[in-house]
């Protein structure tokens, strides 16, 4: 009901009464009161003159669904979405109830208190700071066939970055940097059999308004927010809706074309790690070598220091920049 007159101040620009309110949706006067003061404590300011009634004047920075739903142009993605305050880490809810849910199902959270990182680190995601995010995917396909699928979710943040004219780069897989420090990063966790994948959970973590501050001293190296880069704060509401566009679409062409063609072109143009030189540790492994390209199959090439090419498809690849490798 709460959602229902929001959406119904929303699309008033003026007044509406008590009255009226009370009348269309079949309750008292005092009970439309108490759900605008609920609203108003989320943060909503809602004027209220006697005998005019209420008007929203303006909304608070959270990304539930009825804030992001005028940017949101998709067909499914995002279109169910669960909403916390705060949660241990989306990709944990969202493992929860992947099996019962619809595909494009979102979770998003203003805040993760146990928020995971690739390779059991952890996600520093402080409260309506950035977008913690996780939606969940059921592609018919082999498993096999969704290894390259996290450079899927690199791709679409690479674009709804661009949209918003913010110039990033992808590092393979998985990160989105600015200015060579991260901004952005992506956890795919899947459940399958051997044939047939039951469904895959991946999570998008931004730091979008992150200030020094909530950078930890030791990742600043490394890390860094939009904000901090563009020095200005930018519409995590936007920004969110533009991902979820953008994923949509190229996660139609992935699914319709058994292909990942189109987000693995994305990545190859707008990388951070092709003719780089990468240090690329496999279980205990560490070897030097450069990175040559993005093949077909979202594989990195890389010709490694004693000669030989190989296509790395999973491990940790770190790219030699001035500050060291990140
Ligand atoms: C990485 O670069 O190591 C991956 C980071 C992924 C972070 C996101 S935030 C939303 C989702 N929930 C999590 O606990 N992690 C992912």
């Amino acid at each position: 009901m709460k959602t229902k007159i929001l959406k119904r101040l929303k699309e008033n620009d003026n007044f509406i009464s008590g009255e009226k309110l009370s009348q269309e949706f079949h309750m008292t006067r005092s009970g439309i009161w108490k759900y605008i003061n609920m609203l108003k404590e989320e943060g909503y300011i809602i004027e209220s003159i006697p005998r005019r009634g209420y008007r929203l004047t303006s909304s608070p920075d959270i990304l539930t669904f009825e804030e992001i739903r005028k940017y949101l142009n998709t067909e499914f993605m995002g279109r169910n979405l669960y909403y916390f305050d705060s949660v241990d880490s989306t990709n944990n809810q969202a493992k929860k109830i992947a099996s019962k849910e619809m595909e494009g199902t979102c979770l998003i959270a203003e805040q993760q208190v146990e928020g995971k990182g690739r390779l059991g680190r952890r996600w520093i995601s402080p409260k309506k700071k950035g977008i913690w995010m996780s939606v969940i995917l059921k592609p018919d396909m082999e498993p096999y066939n969704v290894g390259s699928i996290t450079l899927l979710g690199a791709a679409s943040v690479y674009k709804a970055l661009k949209k918003m004219d913010i110039d990033s780069q992808i590092k393979w897989p998985n990160d989105i940097l600015i200015n060579n420090k991260k901004i952005g990063g992506i956890l795919t966790e899947i459940s399958a059999e051997l044939n047939k994948i039951n469904y895959l959970v991946m999570g998008i973590g931004i730091n979008v308004n992150l200030d020094e501050k909530d950078i930890p001293d030791e990742l600043k190296t490394k890390a860094t927010s939009i904000k901090i880069n563009e020095n200005r704060r930018i519409d995590r509401k936007i920004l969110l809706a533009n991902i979820l566009n953008e994923f949509e679409s190229l996660y139609i062409s992935f699914v319709n074309e058994n292909s990942n063609s189109k987000a693995i072109e994305i990545c190859r143009k707008n990388s951070a790690t092709i003719g780089k030189e990468v240090k690329v540790r496999q279980g205990k492994e560490e070897k030097l070598g450069k990175a040559l390209d993005i093949n077909n199959k979202g594989e990195l090439v890389v010709e490694f220091k004693e000669g030989h090419i190989q296509n790395i498809f999973a491990g940790e690849v770190s790219v030699r920049g001035l500050e060291g490798y990140i």
